[in-house]
C-alpha cells in the first residue's frame, strides 16, 4: 500500500510517499480502507519531536515516540474510512462498514489502510457526512472535550474561547454552546463572521481589542490555541474562575503543583483520558446537528508535505484534510 512515512525528526519535506507492506489486523482489530486524514497539530508536533516546546518538551516527545528517530513511521491520527477486514473477535462492525477515529499517538493514518481495535476510539460514521467531512471530528472535539470536562460547563457559566477559530477553538465554542455556556470567543478579523456562526454570544477581534484589558471577567478561559498564559488571564477570572490551557510546560507546571495564593486555578487532566464514548458523544452531537468540523483546505496525500506547510502556519481555519484516493 502507498503510506507517508518518514524515518528521522525534522521539517515538512521528511515526509515522502513510499510503498509499505499493509497491515494484518489482530483477533481484536478492524484493517479500515483510508479515504480521509487530516494533517493536525499532533502530527506536526511529533514529526520534529516537540523542538519548539522547549529541551524538556522535546525530550519527553522523544521518550513517547522514539529517542533517536520515530518508532512509528507513519503519522495520521484522524481517518474516515471503510472497514475491509475484521479479526475473528470482531462483532461491532463488519466488511463494507464506514467508519471514523483517531488512532491517538498510535498514528498510521496517512496510508491507504490502517488497523484499529475495535475497542480502540473507532465509531460508525454519521450518515449525514462525506468521508473528508467525517476526518476531522475527532482532533478539535475530543481535545475541547477533554479540557471542557474539566470546568463543569453548564447552562451561563460564563466562558471566554481564545483562538476559537482553530481546530479546537472552531469544536470548542461548539461544544460550549451545546453545554448552553455563555460564550465569548476570541479570534483575528478574518474569522469573526465564522466563529459567531457556530455559536459565540460574542465575539472578540483581538486585533482591536485586548480581553485582558476591558475589564470583563469569565468563570473559565480556554486558550484553544496554546497563546496565552495563566498569569496573563488571572485579572480576567472571576474567584475560583479556571484557566484551560491546551499547551504549554508551564501550564503543566502549574496544574500539577496549584499555587497556594488564591483560588484561581490552571486546570489540565494529565494524562488527557479521549474515549470510545467521547466519539460516540460527538457522534451524536453531528448527528443532532449540533456540531460540525470546519474544513479549511483539502490536499491529496502526495500533497502531504504542502498541507503540513500550510498547517505550520498557524493560520488553518478549522482542519486540514488530505483526501486519499
Ligand atoms: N491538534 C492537536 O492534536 C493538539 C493536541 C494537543 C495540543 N494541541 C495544542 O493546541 C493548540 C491549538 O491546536 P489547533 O490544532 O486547534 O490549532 P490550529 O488549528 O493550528 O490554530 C490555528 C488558529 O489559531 C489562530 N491563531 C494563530 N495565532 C494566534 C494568536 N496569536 N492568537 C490567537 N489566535 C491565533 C488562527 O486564527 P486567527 O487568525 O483568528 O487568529 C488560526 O485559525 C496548539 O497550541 C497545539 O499545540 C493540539
Amino acid at each position: 500500500m502507498r503510506a507517508v512515512v518518514y524515518d528521522r525528526y525534522g521539517p515538512p519535506d521528511v515526509l515522502r510517499l513510499e510503498d509499505v507492506d499493509r497491515p494484518v489486523p489482530k483477533e481484536d482489530e478492524v484493517l479500515v480502507k483510508v479515504h480521509a486524514t487530516t494533517v493536525n497539530r499532533l502530527d506536526v508536533h511529533t514529526r520534529e519531536a516537540n523542538r519548539r516546546s522547549g529541551l524538556a518538551v522535546s525530550l519527553l516527545s522523544r521518550m513517547v515516540s522514539g529517542l533517536r528517530r520515530p518508532r512509528q513511521r507513519i503519522l495520521g491520527s484522524e481517518f474516515a474510512g471503510e472497514v475491509e477486514a475484521v479479526g475473528a473477535a470482531v462483532s461491532e462492525f463488519a466488511v463494507g462498514d464506514q467508519l471514523f477515529g483517531n488512532s491517538g499517538l498510535r498514528f498510521g493514518a496517512h496510508a491507504e489502510f490502517m488497523c484499529m481495535r475495535e475497542s480502540a476510539r473507532l465509531a460508525h460514521m454519521p450518515a449525514s457526512l462525506s468521508f473528508e467531512e467525517a476526518a476531522p471530528i475527532t482532533d478539535g472535539g475530543l481535545n475541547a472535550l477533554t479540557c471542557l470536562k474539566q470546568a463543569d460547563l453548564r447552562q451561563g457559566r460564563t466562558i471566554l474561547i481564545y483562538g476559537a477559530s482553530g481546530a479546537i477553538g472552531t469544536a470548542g465554542v461548539q461544544l460550549a454552546r451545546y453545554f448552553e455556556a455563555d460564550v465569548t470567543a476570541v479570534c483575528s478579523t478574518k474569522n469573526l463572521d465564522l466563529v459567531k456562526s457556530l455559536g459565540a454570544d460574542r465575539v472578540i477581534d483581538y486585533t482591536q481589542e485586548d480581553f485582558t484589558r476591558n475589564g470583563e471577567t469569565y468563570e473559565v478561559i480556554f486558550d484553544a490555541v496554546g497563546k496565552l498564559s495563566f498569569p496573563r488571564c488571572r485579572a480576567s477570572l472571576k474567584p475560583a474562575g479556571v484557566y484551560l490551557p491546551t499547551d504549554g510546560f508551564g501550564n503543566l507546571m502549574r496544574a500539577l503543583w496549584p499555587s497556594r495564593s488564591g483560588d484561581k486555578k490552571v486546570v489540565f487532566q494529565i494524562p488527557p483520558r479521549q474515549t470510545k464514548q467521547d466519539v460516540l458523544f460527538l457522534k451524536g452531537l453531528v448527528e443532532a446537528g449540533k456540531f460540525r468540523p470546519v474544513i479549511d483546505r483539502r490536499y491529496p496525500l502526495e500533497d502531504v508535505v504542502e498541507a503540513t506547510r500550510y498547517v505550520e502556519t498557524e493560520q488553518k481555519t478549522g482542519n486540514v484534510v488530505l483526501t486519499v484516493p
